[in-house]
């Protein structure tokens, strides 16, 4: 059998070609954009981004999380590396350190304000009475707009300080990166809302979300990548509570994903907007739903497998269940149950219910570094430019 490392590396020459063949005929040679150095990242997110933030605030995710890449649980809900630490070492910088951790971090190159369960708009339930993370997107600019005041103070403390702490001349020159709004439609759905009624909170979500992206700049950011909602209505947490849902050919369900298309054009509408107030910014739309989707509607295309399928969870149809969380021990008839991670997740697109596999992750960051998925299409290393014709 072929490995599905080679196809996937097959599929990201392709789209290379694609961009190479794009480059060369539609832009002026004379002209070439260069590669972007950025020296820092500076992330804003959920548990689609986050390196550690919900675990140094509240509990580590427990084993088998991490079991992949960090060989135990490293703070982030996967079984490996997220789509930011792919992004992080393809510029050659380290994983990002969240900012609420207080224990070993490093911040030269960066810091991520992103935790699980965050949301755009201000919460209705929190941890620990709710689900759903303090951390929303205000908080997160807020969090990043002392950061930036008091590591430049820290670092003049000189010593151990100035090599923990990231130089001022990084912050114009970093990339902010941001991947958030899940839980925001989340949220809705399981707070009994219908379909109709979630859709049409959209607008206001997305006004949130460019609010802090205008934050943000006036604060000297100027190389935006925002990637796009996923298809919520393939995950299993979605599946199991709505069974009653229309399903689509892939098995996802159709009007929740329509709900997160819906976001998805909204969030387009908006970063042209701001691309148009800033015209100094370069920010770059990055459309992850559909290579996400493409895990769920042609898994074996790319190597994987049982796409609907949890890895890590127990019971039903999908491996999951509400009580059977990953790396938790339930009872079933009077017995206890480890709820432990399938034999080969590197096969596998859903780590928990929830969350992708690192195999997944890796994926979907060699379709989106290309530019292949990118509006303008430009791919990661040149998101420092505000488009590709010049
Ligand atoms: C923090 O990371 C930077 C860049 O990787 C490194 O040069 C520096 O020595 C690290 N600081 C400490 C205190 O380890
Ligand atoms: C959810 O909505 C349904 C139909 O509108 C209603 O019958 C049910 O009581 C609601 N449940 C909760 C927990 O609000
Ligand atoms: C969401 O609202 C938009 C704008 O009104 C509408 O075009 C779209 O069909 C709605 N989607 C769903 C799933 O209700
Ligand atoms: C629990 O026990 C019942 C009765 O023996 C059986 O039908 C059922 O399949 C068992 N459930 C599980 C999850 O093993």
């Amino acid at each position: 059998m072929e490995s599905p490392s080679t196809i996937r590396v097959a599929t990201s020459l392709c789209y290379f070609c694609v961009l190479l063949s794009f480059t060369t005929t539609v832009i002026d040679p004379v002209v070439a954009l260069e590669n972007c150095k950025f020296p820092a990242i500076f992330n804003l997110g959920d548990s689609n981004s986050d390196t550690g933030g919900y675990a140094a605030a509240f509990s580590q995710p427990p084993w088998p999380y991490g079991r992949t890449f960090f060989r135990m649980p490293a703070g982030r809900f996967s079984d490996g590396r997220l789509m930011i630490d792919f992004i992080a070492n393809s510029f050659g910088l380290p994983f990002l350190s969240a900012y609420l951790n207080s224990l070993g971090s490093n911040y030269t190159n960066g810091a991520n304000f992103a935790t699980a369960a965050s949301t755009i708009r201000l919460p209705t339930s929190i941890i620990p009475a709710g689900g759903l993370s303090p951390f929303y997107l205000d908080l997160q600019y807020d969090q990043f707009v002392q950061f930036k005041s008091r590591t430049l103070k820290i670092r003049k403390r000189g010593g151990v300080y100035k090599d923990l702490m990231p130089k001022e001349e990084y912050f114009p020159k970093a990339l902010y990166t941001l991947d958030i709004g899940q839980n925001d439609l989340g949220e809705g759905f399981f707070a009994n809302k219908s379909i109709q009624e979630v859709n049409a909170t959209v607008p206001d979500i997305i006004n949130g979300f460019s609010t802090n992206v205008r934050r943000i700049y006036k604060s000297g950011a100027r190389s935006f990548w925002i990637h796009n909602t996923g298809p919520i209505g393939c995950l299993a947490y979605i599946l199991v509570n709505f069974q009653a849902a229309q399903r689509d050919s892939a098995g996802c369900s159709k009007p929740h994903n329509e709900v997160a298309q819906y976001f998805n054009y909204k969030l387009k509408e908006a970063v042209a907007q701001l691309r148009k107030d800033f015209p100094l910014a370069a920010i770059t739309y990055v459309d992850v739903y559909s290579v996400k989707y493409s895990l769920f509607s042609q898994p074996k295309k790319y190597g994987f497998e049982l796409p609907l399928v949890v890895c890590c969870g127990y019971g039903g149809e999908y491996n999951y269940g509400n009580d059977a969380s990953c790396g938790s021990t339930i009872t079933v008839n009077g017995s206890q149950i480890f709820v432990g991670s399938c034999e080969r997740p590197s096969l596998r697109v859903n780590w928990d219910g929830v969350h992708y596999t690192e195999a997944a992750n890796k994926f979907v960051f060699d379709q989106i570094s290309s530019g292949a998925f990118s509006d303008p299409p430009l791919p990661l290393k040149m998101a420092c430019h505000r488009n590709a014709s010049y």
